[in-house]
C-alpha cells in the first residue's frame, strides 16, 4: 500500500488533500500541530488517516511522521502543506515574529523535503508537492515574511527537484490563490458576513471566485501520482488566474 504524509491536515488545504490522497487509495499520515482538530479529522476520515502531532518547525516531528508512514506501507508520497497567516510589514517586525514565521513556513518545507528524500531514496521512487502560495511570486501587503517564506519554498522544490529527478525522487511545488479555508475565514474583514468577505476577495482572480480546497487536492494527488511522471520542479499556480494578470482590471464585457 502507498502511504503518505500530508502536512497540516486537520483541516483546510491539508484535510481536502488528505480526502483525496485516501481516496485514491493511500494511508494517509496526517502531521498538524492542532491535536484536538486532528483528532476530530481522524473521527471524520476513519483509520485511514493516522494522526501524528508535532510542529513542522521541528525536525523530529517529520521523522515521527516518516515512522508511521512506514510502519503503514510504502512512503511514496509527501505535501508539505501546513501554514500559518503571517502578517506584518518592515517597521513591524521583530526578530521573534521573523524567526517563528520562517520556522514553519520555511524550515517546516525544507525539513519535510529533507525527511522525505532520506526515506524515499532507498527505492528510489517518490513524489514530493510542496504547497506555496502566489505570494511565493508577488508580493501582499504587509506579509514580509509570509511572502518571502513562501518564495523560499518554490526554490526549496527546484532544488530538491534538481537534485533528485535523476534519483526517481519528483518534486513540485502549487501555488494556490484565495482558497475557502479557515485560514481565509479568519483574515476577512471582521466587519463583513463571511458571504460577502468571501465575494470581495473572489473578486481579486480574474475567475471572480475564491477557489475550495478541493480543488488544490486534485492537483496535488496529479502530481503526486505517476500521471506526472514527467513534472519535475514545476511552479503551479491554483489561482483562477490572479498570477496572469497585472493590475485589478474589471473584467472583459462580452455580448
Ligand atoms: N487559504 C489560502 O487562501 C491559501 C492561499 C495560498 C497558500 N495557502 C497555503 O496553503 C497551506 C494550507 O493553508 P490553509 O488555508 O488550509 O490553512 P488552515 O489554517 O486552514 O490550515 C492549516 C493547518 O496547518 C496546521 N498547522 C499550522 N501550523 C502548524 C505547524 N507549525 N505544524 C504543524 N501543523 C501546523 C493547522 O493546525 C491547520 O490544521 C498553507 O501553507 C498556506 O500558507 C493558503
Amino acid at each position: 500500500m502507498i502511504s503518505a504524509v500530508v502536512t497540516g491536515a486537520a483541516m483546510g488545504i491539508g484535510r481536502a488533500i488528505a480526502v483525496r490522497l485516501i481516496a485514491d487509495g493511500a494511508h494517509v499520515v496526517g502531521l498538524d500541530v492542532d491535536g484536538t482538530a486532528l483528532e476530530r479529522t481522524r473521527g471524520e476520515l476513519g483509520d485511514a488517516l493516522e494522526p501524528v502531532v508535532g510542529d513542522v518547525g521541528d525536525w523530529s516531528a517529520h521523522e515521527r511522521a516518516a515512522d508511521a508512514a512506514e510502519r503503514a506501507g510504502e512512503l511514496r508520497w509527501w505535501v508539505n502543506n501546513a501554514g500559518i497567516d503571517w502578517v506584518g510589514a518592515a517597521h513591524e517586525l521583530d526578530a521573534e515574529h521573523v524567526d517563528r514565521g520562517l520556522r514553519v513556513l520555511l524550515h517546516g518545507a525544507i525539513y519535510g523535503c529533507a525527511v522525505a528524500v532520506r526515506r524515499m531514496l532507498p527505492r528510489r521512487a517518490g513524489s514530493i508537492v510542496n504547497i506555496s502560495s502566489v505570494q511565493g511570486v508577488g508580493a501582499f501587503p504587509r506579509y514580509l515574511v509570509y511572502d518571502a517564506a513562501k518564495a523560499g519554498v518554490i526554490m526549496t522544490t527546484k532544488s530538491v527537484a534538481v537534485d533528485y529527478g535523476a534519483h526517481g525522487i519528483r518534486c513540485n511545488a502549487i501555488l494556490p490563490g484565495c482558497i475557502e479555508t479557515p485560514m481565509t475565514y479568519a483574515t476577512l474583514p471582521p466587519e463583513l458576513d463571511r458571504e460577502e468577505g468571501l465575494r470581495r476577495e473572489g473578486l481579486l482572480a480574474p475567475m471572480l471566485r475564491v477557489g475550495q480546497p478541493e480543488e488544490i487536492a486534485e492537483v496535488v494527488a496529479f502530481l503526486l501520482s505517476d500521471r506526472a511522471s514527467y513534472v519535475n520542479g514545476a511552479e503551479v499556480p491554483v489561482d483562477g488566474g490572479a498570477t496572469a494578470r497585472i493590475f485589478g482590471y474589471p473584467p472583459l464585457e462580452v455580448g
